[in-house]
């Protein structure tokens, strides 16, 4: 995690703690807080209504560019109302983007040709969305994604993975629980660990604790993992032929923050500064395939209500867009 964004975070909050409100959307305010029961302290409510604000006028010209065909993608106000970007980094995102031991690299396998379309939904290698909740457990979640797909492959059967496994017993392997984390540790984990609860029998609650794996009740097992050489064309090849897969991206900016429905895309997305681990279940193209309408399949963990019924479509074959491709692998079992 970069220090930095904290600070940032805070003199943010300290900037905006005398807010000009505009008294037209008081009712809209009211009915906001009530929809995601939010309550807030005399010293809160103001800046937050502020944030608020500024957030809803961020997705309503957004939605209006996109009305004259300026984005294919829309905005939707939705729990994270009240927060910066900045924290929003802090609270949700928690991929840490360090050095780290390199995995087997991934060999490409010689398909005698990529299907243009994947969804590995439509046959039963995915568990339902989760949410994270406020832990920056993200890399926990891309894990548990695509180890759940790994172990569908070879036994036939979904189980859902514990997250909260990963938070609160993989720290010797590097990981930071609600802090932080990456997946390729999380598979490691699971494989020094030698198992990997169940979700049922080790449930998520999304605080740090003390590590309570159970081996009777482990579910999973890898043998280490596989990492994707950097570009999407090797990506693709690696979902056609593996499953889901594990990625790292850019999602740090209020159009993935309140991201809706259509194809992301944001000229303001790194490559490189990738802050948020996610699962990729597939990919596609909208129409014919020609070269802006392409995506990839995005299972996030911030719920069903957020996106796409918790999915995002994201941009493909668009120089690696958001960072996609930079740092995607998975387990192997
Ligand atoms: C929207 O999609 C069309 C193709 O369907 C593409 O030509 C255009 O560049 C896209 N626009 C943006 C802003 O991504
Ligand atoms: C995982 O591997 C360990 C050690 O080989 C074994 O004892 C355990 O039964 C395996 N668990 C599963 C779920 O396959």
């Amino acid at each position: 995690m970069n220090p930095s964004l904290l600070l940032t975070a805070l003199c943010l909050g300290i900037a905006s703690a005398a807010p000009e409100l505009d008294p037209r959307v008081d009712a809209q305010w009211t009915q906001w807080k009530a929809t995601h029961g939010k309550l807030y302290n005399e010293n809160e409510e103001g800046w937050r209504r502020a944030v608020w604000e500024k957030n809803v006028k961020v997705i309503e010209l957004h939605n209006q560019e996109h009305s004259q065909g300026r984005h294919n993608f829309t905005m939707a106000m939705n729990a994270f109302g009240d927060m910066t970007s900045e924290e929003f980094r802090q609270a949700m995102n928690g991929f840490q983007n360090q050095k780290h031991k390199k995995g087997e690299m991934f060999q490409e396998p010689a398909l005698a040709e990529i299907p243009p379309s994947v969804d590995w939904r439509e046959n039963g290698w995915v568990t339902p969305v989760k949410d994270q909740g406020q832990c920056g457990s993200c890399w926990a979640f891309s894990a548990t994604g695509a180890l759940e797909g790994q172990m569908f492959r070879k036994t036939g059967k979904l189980v859902s993975l514990s997250e909260q496994n990963l938070v609160d017993c993989s720290h010797a392997q590097g990981n930071n629980g609600c802090n932080g984390g990456l997946m390729d540790k999380a598979f490691q984990y699971v494989k020094d660990n030698q198992g990997l609860d169940t979700e049922e029998a080790y449930p998520y609650y999304g605080t740090d604790d003390t590590c309570k794996y159970k081996p009777e009740f482990s579910a999973a097992n890898d043998t280490g993992f596989v990492d994707i050489h950097k570009n999407e064309r090797s990506l693709m090849k690696a979902v056609a032929s593996v499953g889901p897969i594990s990625v790292a991206v850019d999602a740090g900016l209020a159009s993935f923050q309140f991201y809706e429905k259509g194809i992301y895309y944001d000229p303001d997305c790194s490559s490189k500064d990738l802050d948020h681990g996610v699962l990729v279940v597939g990919y596609g193209f909208e129409g014919v395939e020609s070269d802006n309408n392409k995506y990839w399949i995005v299972k996030n963990s911030w719920g069903t209500k957020w996106g796409m019924d918790g999915y995002i479509k994201m941009a493909k074959d668009l120089d690696n867009h958001c960072g996609i491709a930079s740092m995607a692998s998975y387990p192997t079992v």
